[in-house]
This record gives C-alpha cells, structure tokens and sequence, in this order.
C-alpha cells in the first residue's frame, strides 16, 4: 500500500490564487510520485479545490480532504461538493480547543455515518507525567462507541501537539519516541493505519515515512511551501 500524505492546509494560503498555484505545482511535479495525497484546504477554497483536484494528473493521485465536519452543515456542504470529499481531519488540536470528548466522538460517527474516511489525531499537550495514560485516555473517549470494524476504517493520526509548527517552541518528536506512542496506539486499532503528524518538513519526512509502523504523515505548515511539499512527495 502506498504512503498517504495529509496535507493541511489550516487557513493557508491567503488568496485561492494561491492555492491554485500550489495545485498548478503540484501537477506539474507529480510525475514519479508513489504516494496517496489528501488535500484538505480550507473551507472557503472547498468548492474549487474540489473541482481542480478532478483534472488529470491530479485525479487519481490526491484526494479532497475535509479539516473537520460539522455537524449542521454537512447536508449543505454534499450540495456544494457532493461526493467528492473522501477524507476528515477529526480531533485535530485546533478543535478539541474548543469541543469536548463527546463532540469529537459525534463528528467520528457522523464522519463514519457520512461515508468519509476519518483522519483523527490523538496527541499529548506535553510530554510530562504519565504521557501514555493520556493518549489512552483520549483514544478511548475519542473511539467510544466505535466498533473495532468501524475504528479499523479510521486513520489514526499521532500528533503530539507540542510538536504542532504554530505552537510555541514546536519542535518535531523524534522517531524513537514516535515509535514508543505508536506501541500505545496501535494495539487500541490494530487495523488502522497509523500516520505521525507535528513540524513534518523536507529534513525529517524520511525519518517518518521510512518507519515500517507509519503509513504517512500529516503534514500543516510544509504542505502549502509548493517547492518544499513536491519534495516531500518525491521522497516516499
Ligand atoms: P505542522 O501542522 O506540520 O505545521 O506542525 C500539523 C497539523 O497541525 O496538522
């Protein structure tokens, strides 16, 4: 199975200009790229983006990726985009800010419900204490209810939000450590496809990516660096 790349664009870039031009790139540099990518700009660039992932030799190649799902406006959205979203972003940090367990867990369901394959990330604040108890901690509030089918159709993603670029001293985790959380998470999801996400740049995504353990990484910050992403991209 090929590597899958998450990008996340967050509220980047400034202008769908922009963001066609990361496309353009993109397009022009995919030849020779063996990786699965999910695009997931945001919202305001949905409609668009989703009809220029549609043209060759994007098509088949990268994939609309959704950064959360909410629970109101997915009806609405299917009548902007239809079907043509195939991933979620579900529990990135930005939102579990602001929503509890139980909302995170609703917009799991409501993903699974809606047809969507959930990228969820799990992570720690900080690297202190009992770190792993609480990456049980979340995936069990996160998963509740799930059946070990539906949890095997869910990426997990392991993003440690101190290592999230837009943080503070973000810096990336190292792989070793990487692999110690990855032994917590996967036996929660033996069938899931665990990816790490947090400061992923041109100089450490072969670290990640050759971890036999990874089968991808989210990526925020480089994923919208055109130049930086392809390069990326041809690394896998
Ligand atoms: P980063 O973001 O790669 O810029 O650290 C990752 C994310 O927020 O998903």
């Amino acid at each position: 199975m090929k590597k899958l790349i998450v990008a996340n664009w967050k509220q980047l870039p400034d202008t769908m200009g922009e963001a066609e031009e990361i496309l353009d790139f993109l397009s022009e540099n995919i030849a020779g790229v063996s990786a699965d990518i999910v695009i997931c700009p945001p919202d305001k660039y949905i409609e668009k983006v989703a009809e220029l992932l549609q043209r060759p030799p994007l098509s088949g190649m990268a994939e609309l990726g959704l950064q959360d799902i909410s629970l109101t406006e997915i009806e609405n959205l299917k009548l902007k985009i239809g079907n043509s979203a195939t991933y979620v972003i579900v529990g990135h940090s930005s939102r579990r800010k602001f929503e509890p367990e139980e909302i995170i867990n609703q917009k799991l369901k409501a993903s699974l419900t809606a047809g969507l394959t959930p990228v969820v990330c799990i992570g720690e604040n900080t690297r202190d204490g009992d770190y792993q108890q609480f990456l049980k901690d979340q995936f069990d509030a996160t998963f509740a209810g799930l059946s070990p089918e539906e949890i095997g159709k869910c990426l997990v993603a392991y993003e440690p939000v101190w290592a999230i670029s837009t943080n503070p001293g973000a810096k990336p985790d190292s792989p070793d450590e990487t692999r110690k959380a990855l032994a917590v998470l996967q036996p929660l999801a033996p069938a899931s496809r665990l990816l790490y996400g947090g400061s992923v740049t041109k100089n450490n995504a072969k670290d990640f990516l050759s971890m036999p353990e990874i089968s991808g990484v989210l990526i925020g910050g480089a994923s919208v660096r055109k130049e930086e992403f392809v390069e990326i991209l041809k690394q896998v």
